[in-house]
């Protein structure tokens, strides 16, 4: 098994109530599913925070199907579901009127991903509705194994998308971008940019994960207190992060969103 797959065994990532803008999103992608719509397949369902959702609210679908290569996260669905690959659906082509893939494109390489567009345009009879992390700068997610000193992302994202790359995810392939959204809204401090860079610095972008993870090129697992850092950058960042609280409330900022959704139609 590869790492990555490991990473998404451990039951500790599964085992949780939908945090709020968990909830966000999963009221996003409600919102954003046209009326003709009879059949569902989520593709790389994880947990089933949203299959499950449907079905506790009462949201009702003749068929609501759920996918995921996971066999840990799949034991909390409650939906009907199966193990499996969303680089080769093992579905008839245009099966669901709408094929939903949440948070899982980012994660794959570059062959899987090819194959993960086609397989889902083939087996999406009218919409697809796919949400990826937005514009997301994948080395601040970086963490450095310190065994074999590979940097890697801290959830294995291998890939980054914007706006005008997640519009054209389905061009000629008989789907058309007809809804885009952008959620989770995050604030950040204007011109304040090279003192996060300091602390990072000082963190050595170590204290990002909360779960195990596995060095994706040495096989090794990492646990947060692995590779904290020592106590003397430990105070000099608390310092830096009570300076911050206390600037918070009157610092000029920026404001971002965490995820982009989109919507596409079958021409
Ligand atoms: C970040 S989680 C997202 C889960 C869920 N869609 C959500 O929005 O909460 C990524 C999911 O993609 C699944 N996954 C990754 N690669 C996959 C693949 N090739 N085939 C099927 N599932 C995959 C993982 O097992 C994991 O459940
Ligand atoms: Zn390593």
């Amino acid at each position: 098994m590869n790492n990555e797959k490991k990473y998404y065994e451990n039951n500790e990532i599964w085992n949780k109530h939908p945090k709020e803008q968990e909830l966000e999103r999963i009221k996003t992608v409600v919102s954003l599913i046209p009326a003709d719509v009879n059949t569902i397949l989520d593709a790389g369902c994880g947990n089933g925070i949203l299959v499950n959702y449907l079905l506790d609210n009462n949201i009702k679908f003749s068929r609501i199907y759920a996918l995921d290569r996971s066999e840990t996260a799949l034991k909390y669905v409650k939906t009907e579901k199966s193990q499996g690959d969303i680089s080769k659906l093992n579905f008839k082509d245009m099966e669901f009127d709408l094929v939903i893939c949440l948070e899982v494109l980012e994660h794959l390489n570059i062959i899987d991903f090819q194959n993960a567009i086609q397989d889902i345009q083939r087996v999406a009879a009218k919409y697809i509705i796919i949400s990826v992390p937005n514009n997301e700068k994948l080395e601040e997610h970086f963490i450095k194994c310190p065994y074999c000193k590979t940097n890697f992302h801290s959830t294995y994202h291998l890939r980054s998308f914007d706006m005008n790359i997640t519009k054209s995810l389905f061009n000629g392939l008989g789907f058309q971008n007809i809804n885009n959204l952008l959620i989770g809204k995050k604030e950040s401090f204007k011109y304040i940019s090279p003192f996060k860079r300091y602390i990072k610095k000082l963190q050595k972008k170590d204290i990002k994960f909360n779960h195990e993870v596995y060095c994706p090129a040495c096989g090794a697992i990492l646990k947060s207190d692995v590779i904290s850092s020592n106590k003397m950058v430990k105070s000099q960042i608390s310092i830096w992060s009570t300076l911050i609280k206390m600037l918070r409330n009157i610092w000029p900022k920026n404001y971002n969103y965490n995820w982009i959704f989109a919507l596409y139609k079958r021409i």
